[in-house]
């Protein structure tokens, strides 16, 4: 038999060395050799973490083993490439924030020191799997935004700028209107891209770059676009075998009030009136007095960026929501759109925001302009919210991302 990957771990009992080999994607992902004798005294030198080899051997049936009740006896094997066992005094569970990070390609390769980072990485793979197979059940069709754009669309503020050859463009802030640009072709679409925002926020659900799921859905309200994200947010958490409680809905104005109630204050010490911002800590207040997910709907236009919809029934309010989530605050934000041409060319107006690069955008609104709504979810956040649902927190969304970008 032969088996080959890298030591995650070594006991040395001098005359008998115990190995678990790491073997990402076979069964079982761990297993234990054996190497005495002749073999051990041979290689006994290379035998170090993270050494990379293939062992030829005997495979035994054993209780005392802690990999699947076999281990392999060797009685050879080829040194691919030497670990070194500093791998353990440099990464261990005291590691401090700062090692972790500067070190985290190698929590990607071993559990011994933390399993958080692999584990977030496996449930985002998984996850990612869900939401493709979701969204083609229900019709939808995938596409694929370009990243680095000429327009902003959540406010020039955390627009992040780069050169590209002599002229000035953007990071993506969000997909949305390249979405709603290709709506009328396709009736429902999503995508699943890198988003970027220039917020100088170390906080811990804030990232510079992150996974945004956004979707565009042609012909509904907004009440029919909350049912479906709520049915989407429910999909995903019990992905990740969460018991999702049943959402609460309430107004923008209704928050306002339920923080008055809990005399919960503004970070300047005042009271909340009808224009302040929900900012986490309050959204994680009004979470734990709902004990629930909670929409959040019809904010002030002037919280809101320029393309959503005006409210019919609110005066200065727009259609609008933010899901919050436990453990996060919010997950997703949504909104119906403007459809009005000249409607929307009042708020580029109002926005100070020049109207001209954005005609593969405002073309929607020229020919057969639709009612329609959408959404985007930070991947991240979710993952946190769903960590925190199920007793096992993290601490920061940047434990969810492969090499994470983060103002700090
Ligand atoms: O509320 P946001 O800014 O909405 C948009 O970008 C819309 N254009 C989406 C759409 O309608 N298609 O962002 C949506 C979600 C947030 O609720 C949050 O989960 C995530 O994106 N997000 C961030 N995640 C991590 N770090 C940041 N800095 C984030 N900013 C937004």
């Amino acid at each position: 038999m032969t088996a080959q990957g890298w030591i995650d771990n070594i006991r040395d009992h001098k005359k008998i060395l115990f190995i678990q080999l790491r073997q990402p994607g076979k069964c079982p992902e761990h297993l234990q050799l054996v190497f005495h004798g002749e073999v051990l005294k041979k290689f006994r030198p290379v035998l170090t973490n993270q050494a990379c080899i293939k062992v030829f051997g005997v495979m035994i049936d054993s209780d005392k083993s802690p990999t699947a009740g076999v281990e392999m006896h060797v009685n050879d094997m080829i040194l691919y490439g030497k670990g070194s066992d500093e791998f353990r005094s440099e990464l261990n569970i005291e590691s401090d924030a700062h090692t972790l990070m500067s070190k985290r390609h190698m929590l990607h390769w071993t559990s011994q020191v933390s399993s958080t980072v692999r584990e977030c990485t496996l449930l985002k793979d998984r996850l990612e799997r869900t939401i493709s197979t979701m969204y083609h059940n229900y019709g939808f069709v995938k596409v694929s935004p370009p990243t680095i754009v000429d327009v902003e669309t959540e406010g020039g503020a955390s627009l992040f700028n780069v050169k590209y050859y002599d002229t000035d463009r953007y990071l993506t802030q969000s997909s949305q209107l390249y979405l709603e640009s290709v709506l009328p072709g396709y009736g429902n679409v999503w995508c699943l891209e890198s988003s970027y925002r220039a917020e100088k926020s170390s906080t811990p659900r804030h990232l510079a770059e992150f996974k945004h799921l956004e979707a565009e859905l042609s012909f509904v309200t907004l009440a029919e676009l909350i049912t479906h994200v709520e049915k989407v947010v429910t999909t995903l958490l019990e992905s990740m075998s969460i018991n999702v409680p049943s959402f609460k809905q309430i107004t923008y104005t209704d928050a306002i009030r339920q923080l008055n109630e809990l005399d919960f204050k503004t970070p300047h010490g005042k009271a909340y009136t009808t224009g302040d911002d929900l900012n986490d800590s309050a959204e994680l207040r009004l979470l734990a007095h709902y004990d629930c997910p909670v929409f959040v709907t019809h904010f002030p236009s002037e919280l809101k960026a320029f393309y959503m919809k005006r409210s019919v029934e609110y005066a200065g309010l727009t259609d609008s929501f933010d899901l919050l989530l436990p453990g996060v605050g919010e997950t997703v934000g949504g909104s119906m759109r403007m459809t009005d041409y000249d409607e929307l060319m009042d708020a580029f107006t109002k926005n100070d925001i020049d109207p001209s690069p954005y005609k593969w955008y405002t073309d929607t609104r020229v020919y057969g302009s639709c009612p329609h709504g959408g959404y985007g979810i930070g991947l991240e956040r979710l993952i946190k919210a769903a960590l925190y649902m199920k007793d096992t927190p993290i601490a920061h969304v940047r434990d969810v991302c492969l090499f994470p970008l983060y103002y700090s």
